[in-house]
């Protein structure tokens, strides 16, 4: 496994190794986990050097993806077991399953380089590392499972917090977990109550009731758990195959009762999000970092996803492609991801949250969703091949936590 940037590590310097990059050559010194201090640890003058972005002058979301063969190695293959069925696109002979990695990720004015798992095993060693969200989200944490799992391959199954599944690579202390929600408030379904109600006396009988300020029990303990979060929300509020505005509609709560006038879904969310984000704010230890990922972009053509819309491109769109099936004014089959994201950021601005913004990046990989050998009845244009995409915003998640680190 001779990839570029470790051909280009210059080794061994005692208890200092040093990474640089042909086009962007710092080296920075730091210690571990100044940021993540609980109580209890113990803070070893412990040097190490790694790749960095140059501090504000580089834009990650602005670039283009470049047909590079050669520029890395894989770094899993279709063989790690987390991998879904659904998007192991090498098992399920995708014609372009092995093509989609030989693009990479050329940001403007900076690189981007993949990460290296075993320096980042050895540098987050005791630390605890949560995905809440989607499917998405999964697809992200599969990503840097497999990548970890290559390298470390012992590891102990179990479930964190509440998550769904979650893993310890048992030589770092170095646990990373999925914890699944779909809208992370909490919500079930509602039917009318005979006696009547709010909600009854204007003319409801099903739905889905949210509880705005409550977060899904999936995730309720993540944030006393883990160290660094990784967030993300977007599909099913756009989703009106199951929360349909008149036959299953999202039906707000607020403190136990519903909110009158009745709210949209787009409502819904700031509300959930300011809520949520406060929730995070307020439970997890003062050193924790947390992230939220922007929406990840679906790429159906020629209808949406229950209209026989599919996406059997076998290369990155054009610039000019981009801005047609995603710009908002368009208001085209996948325009949610765009919005979502407005809701996002005025959601962050003013706390704590990073921002982990995928959306620009891969509006252009309408190329490697799993398309047709997702093995459904219709085509998968949302989810992402793996090995594929998510290793890139991995590489992005990474670089934006050594940048965090150097910083304080
Ligand atoms: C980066 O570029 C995107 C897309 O042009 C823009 O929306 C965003 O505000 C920029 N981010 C920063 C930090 O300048
Ligand atoms: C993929 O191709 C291999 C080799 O041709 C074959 O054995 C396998 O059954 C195919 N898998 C699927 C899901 O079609
Ligand atoms: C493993 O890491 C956790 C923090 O993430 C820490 O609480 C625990 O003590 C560590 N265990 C060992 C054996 O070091
Ligand atoms: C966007 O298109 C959908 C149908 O595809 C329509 O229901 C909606 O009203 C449109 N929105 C705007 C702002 O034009």
């Amino acid at each position: 496994m001779a990839t570029r940037d470790q051909k280009k590590r210059i080794p061994l310097f005692p208890l200092v190794s040093l990474l640089c990059f042909a086009s962007i050559f710092f080296v920075l010194s730091f210690s571990r986990r100044p940021f993540l201090s609980r109580q209890t640890s113990q803070l070893k003058p412990n040097l190490i050097s790694h790749p960095t972005p140059p501090s504000g002058s580089c834009n990650y979301t602005q670039g283009s993806w470049i047909y590079d063969p050669n520029w890395r190695s894989e770094r899993y293959d279709g063989t790690c077991k987390e991998i879904f069925k659904g998007w192991n696109c090498i098992a399920s002979n995708k014609s372009n399953a092995r093509e989609i990695l030989k693009w990479r990720w050329q940001p403007k004015g900076c690189d981007l380089p993949p990460f290296d798992p075993v320096w980042f095993l050895e540098t987050y060693r005791d630390t605890n590392i949560g995905f809440v969200g989607d499917s998405l989200n999964r697809n992200m944490f599969v990503s840097l499972f497999c990548a970890l799992k290559r390298v470390s391959s012992e590891v102990k199954k179990w479930r964190p917090a509440g998550a769904d599944r979650g893993f310890t690579f048992l030589h770092y202390n170095l646990t990373i977990a999925y914890h699944r929600t779909n809208l992370l408030a909490r919500y079930g379904s509602w039917s009318a109550n005979a006696n009547g109600g709010e909600l009854e006396s204007l003319g409801y009988k099903e739905g889905y009731r949210v509880d705005m300020d409550i977060p899904d029990g999936t995730w309720a303990n993540a944030p006393s758990f883990h160290d660094i979060l990784i967030f993300n929300t977007g599909h099913w509020w756009w989703a009106p195959s199951k929360f349909d505005p008149v036959t299953s509609p999202m039906l707000f709560f607020e403190r136990g009762q519903p909110v009158i006038p009745p709210l949209t879904p787009d409502v819904g969310l700031d509300k959930v999000l300011k809520y949520m984000i406060l929730f995070v704010e307020k439970n997890m230890h003062p050193g924790g970092l947390k992230f939220f990922r922007t929406q990840s972009p679906r790429h159906f053509e020629g209808g949406d996803w229950d209209q026989g819309g599919s996406c059997l491109r076998l290369k990155p769109l054009l610039p000019e492609q981009v801005e047609e099936l995603f710009s908002i004014k368009n208001n085209g089959t996948n325009v949610e991801s765009r919005l979502v994201n407005q809701h996002l950021f005025k959601a962050i601005e003013g706390s704590n949250f990073h921002i982990l913004d995928i959306t620009h990046m891969t509006e252009f990989r309408a190329d490697a969703h799993p398309s047709t050998a997702g093995g459904k009845r219709h085509d998968d244009c949302m989810h992402w091949c793996l090995p594929g995409i998510t290793d890139t915003w991995n590489d992005l998640f990474i670089m934006h936590l050594n940048s965090i680190k150097v910083r304080n």
